[in-house]
C-alpha cells in the first residue's frame, strides 16, 4: 500500500475509534423517553417514563402511584418479554386493580384494626381490607400523581419521583416527604431506592408491588417458577393475615424455600398458614444484617430461562402468589389475568409493626431519614 494511503487508513480508523469508544464507555446507547400517559379524573397530567439499558432492558414507568407498568427482559435465547402485569393506559389503572406495580405507602402491608399509638397519641387509619387497615388505605401512594426528574446516576437511566403526604393523610401523622428513584443499571437490574424524611414522628414501610410472571406477564400460571427464599423464619397470620407475633422457623414446613422449589409444589399442602394465606400471602424474615444489600430470593422460570434475583436492604420480603387473581381483570396485550399469574416479591417490614413492639420498629422521626434499597436484577440460568 502505498505511504498515502496507508496514513489515510491510520487515520480513519484513529477517527473511528474515538467516535466509538466514549459510546462505549458511557453507555450512551442507554436512554430514558418520555410520553404522555393520560389524565386524572382531577385534570393532573400523567406521564410515562421508558429506561432502556444498552442491551434492551427497558422498564416503564408512570408517575401515576410511580407504577411499573412494563418491564422487558430476555430469555436465554436473548428474546425480550414483558414479564410484569399492567394496563396500556391510565383508564386501566383508574378503574382499580390490586396494586399492579404500584409503589406502596405509607404502610406496605396489614396494620391490625387499622390502629396504632405512638408516643401515648392513637392513630385511627382507614379499614379498607376487613377490619384492617393494606397498603396505605382508600388512597394510597398507588394513587398519588408523582412528581418526575431525571437523576443522575453512574449506572444508568434513573428516574426521581416525589411525593408530598401531608399530615392526617389517610391518618397518618407528619408531613411525609417521599423520594422513590428508580434506576436501570447495565447489569439488567432495576434499583429502587425509597428515601423520607418527616416532621413529626410517624410510621412507614415503603416497597412496590410488582406482579412477575417470568415467562411473560398473561402467559399461564407460576406454579412451575423454581424459588429460593434466604429466610430461615417467617411471621404466621391470623385469620386476617395479621402477625400473631411469632418468628416460625420454616424448617419442616412448606414455607421452607432455602433450597429451589417450584411455587406450586406444597401451595395446596394440609398445612394451617397455607389455609389461612390461600396458598402462599407470608412475610419472610430475611437472613443477615438489614441495612446491608443481600440476597432475598432467587427465582428461575425453567422454560425460558429466566432469573430474577431480589436483593434488599430490607429486614422482611412478602411472598405473594396472585391467589386473590381471579380472571377479572385483562392487562396489556389482551392477556387475562387468572388465579396464580402473577407472584409478588414485596421487600419491606414485618406487617403490624407498629403494634409489635417485638419486631424490628417502623418509626421515623424528624431529623430522622428513612433509607432503603431493594434490586430485581435479571439474568438467565438453568434448573437447579
Ligand atoms: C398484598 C397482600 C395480599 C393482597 C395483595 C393485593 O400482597 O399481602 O393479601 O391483599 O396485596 O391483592
Amino acid at each position: 500500500m502505498p505511504q498515502k494511503a496507508l496514513i489515510f487508513v491510520v487515520a480513519l480508523a484513529t477517527l473511528l475509534l474515538s467516535a466509538c469508544a466514549p459510546a462505549q464507555r458511557t453507555g450512551a446507547t442507554s436512554k430514558m423517553t418520555q410520553q404522555p400517559f393520560g389524565k386524572t379524573p382531577a385534570g393532573e397530567d400523567v406521564a410515562l417514563y421508558t429506561l432502556t439499558n444498552s442491551k434492551g432492558f427497558a422498564a416503564a414507568i408512570t408517575t401515576f402511584g410511580g407504577i411499573v407498568v412494563s418491564l422487558k427482559a430476555p430469555d436465554r435465547a436473548g428474546r425480550a418479554a414483558d414479564v410484569v402485569f399492567g394496563f396500556e393506559n391510565l383508564e386501566g389503572y383508574l378503574k382499580g386493580h390490586p396494586y399492579f406495580g404500584a409503589i406502596i405507602g405509607r404502610y406496605g402491608n396489614r396494620i391490625a384494626k387499622g390502629r396504632f399509638t405512638l408516643d401515648g397519641v392513637a392513630y385511627k387509619l382507614a379499614q379498607n381490607n376487613g377490619e384492617n387497615h393494606l397498603h396505605g388505605g382508600i388512597s394510597g401512594f398507588d394513587k398519588a400523581v408523582w412528581k418526575a426528574r431525571e437523576a443522575a446516576a453512574q449506572d444508568g437511566p434513573s428516574l426521581e419521583l416525589s411525593y408530598l403526604s401531608q399530615d392526617g393523610e389517610e391518618g397518618y401523622p407528619g408531613n411525609l416527604a417521599v423520594t422513590v428513584t428508580y434506576t436501570l443499571t447495565e447489569a439488567n437490574e432495576l434499583r429502587i431506592d425509597y428515601l423520607a424524611t418527616t416532621d413529626q414522628p410517624t410510621v412507614l414501610n415503603l416497597t412496590n408491588h410488582s406482579y412477575f410472571n417470568l415467562a411473560g406477564q398473561g402467559e399461564g400460571d407460576i406454579l412451575g417458577h423454581v424459588v429460593t427464599i434466604n429466610a430461615d423464619r417467617f411471621t404466621p397470620v391470623d385469620a386476617g393475615l395479621i402477625p400473631t407475633g411469632e418468628l416460625r422457623p420454616v424448617e419442616g414446613t412448606p414455607f421452607d424455600f432455602r433450597q429451589p422449589r417450584a411455587i406450586g409444589e406444597r401451595i395446596s399442602a394440609p398445612d394451617e398458614q397455607i389455609r389461612l394465606g390461600l396458598g402462599y400471602d407470608h412475610n419472610y424474615v430475611l437472613n443477615g444484617a438489614a441495612g446491608t444489600l443481600r440476597l432475598a430470593a432467587r427465582v428461575l422460570e425453567p422454560s425460558s430461562g429466566r432469573l430474577m434475583e431480589v436483593h434488599t436492604t430490607e429486614p422482611a420480603m412478602q411472598l405473594y402468589t396472585g391467589n386473590f387473581l381471579d380472571g377479572t381483570l385483562t392487562g396489556k396485550g389482551g392477556k387475562v389475568y387468572r388465579h396464580r399469574y402473577g407472584f409478588c416479591m414485596e421487600t419491606q417490614h414485618y406487617p403490624d409493626s407498629p403494634n409489635q413492639p417485638g419486631f424490628p420498629s417502623v418509626v421515623l422521626r424528624p431529623g430522622g431519614r428513612y433509607q432503603t434499597t431493594t434490586v430485581y436484577k435479571f439474568s438467565t440460568g438453568e434448573r437447579p
